[in-house]
């Protein structure tokens, strides 16, 4: 997604980042440095840039669970960059937040509220804040939201995780029916990436089994070598955001990508 413009300078993808201080996102943020893009991230705990790699990199250490001012934040960021400094503009939903695993009665008010903030009420902000401030770029936009198999499978334990993820899915069905008839609209995708061996996968197969039935099968996955990779993950996924037809799909699996 570079290319050398008229001027002799080298426009850059563009992507912005959320949760790339471990797991998938510090996976797909090296990726996409090492792919030559700019690269903006947000998370409570930035990384030492040297574990991203070299190239164009801000990082923002801010807690999703409070979204409004990060989006205010990003809307004005993305308004201000030189539009021929820019080939492609990208925002990676990918920040989740899981509340202990248990049912939503034994749940605290405040893991639920965290878990919906960062898990839908982000996304669902930082998109808006994506739209309005690169309504007027004249190149691909794209909207990748990491979404899950539990959007599309409830799973008893997992409440505030399913309903944000389910609603993701829906946002981004929305997202790509308002795009759809615009000159340059965006495209947007919710994807369901697997089950990847990060820290997610570390609380789930660690949960309470008498509070969380699924526990066993959580812990089978890690035991028969069942989980992809953090970096086998993002490649898959920076390779589904460069196809021509991303976005013909507003809901798509990463396992059966079509
Ligand atoms: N792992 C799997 O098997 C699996 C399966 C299906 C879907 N997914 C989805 O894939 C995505 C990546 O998951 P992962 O397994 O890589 O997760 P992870 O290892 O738990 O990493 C989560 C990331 O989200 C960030 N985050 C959490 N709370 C935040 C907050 N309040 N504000 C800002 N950032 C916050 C964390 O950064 P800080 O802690 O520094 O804030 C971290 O970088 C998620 O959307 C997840 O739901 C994962």
């Amino acid at each position: 997604m570079t290319d050398p413009d008229s001027s002799g300078n080298h426009p850059r993808h563009v992507a912005i980042v959320t949760g790339a201080s471990r797991g998938v996102g510090l996976a797909l943020a090296r990726q996409l440095l090492a792919r030559g893009a700019r690269v903006l991230t947000l998370q409570r705990h930035p990384q030492a840039a040297a574990a991203l790699g070299d190239g164009p990199l801000e990082q923002w250490a801010c807690d999703l669970a409070d979204p409004p001012a990060v989006a205010q934040r990003l809307q004005a960021w993305i308004a201000a960059l030189p539009r021929e400094s820019v080939s492609a503009l990208s925002l990676i939903n990918n920040a989740a937040l899981m509340a202990p695993p248990g049912d939503l009665a034994t749940g605290s008010d405040a893991h639920l509220s965290a878990a919906m903030r960062v898990g839908l009420e982000a996304p669902l902000l930082l998109s808006a804040a994506f739209l309005r401030a690169s309504a007027d770029f004249m190149v691909p936009r794209r909207l990748l939201h990491i979404s899950s198999g539990l959007g599309r499978r409830a799973m008893a334990g997992a409440s505030s995780y399913c309903a944000s993820k389910a609603g993701l899915d829906h946002l981004s069905r929305v997202i790509a029916l308002e795009e759809a008839d615009k000159p340059h609209g965006a495209r947007s995708v919710s994807m369901a990436p697997g089950i990847i061996d990060t820290d997610m996968q570390v609380q789930l197969r660690s949960a309470d089994p008498a509070r969380f039935s699924a526990q066993g099968m959580f812990a089978g996955f890690h035991a028969n070598g069942q989980l992809d990779s953090p970096e086998g993950c993002a490649a898959k996924l920076l390779a589904y955001l460069e196809r021509p037809d991303f976005g013909s799909q507003a809901v798509a699996d990463l396992r059966d990508p079509g």
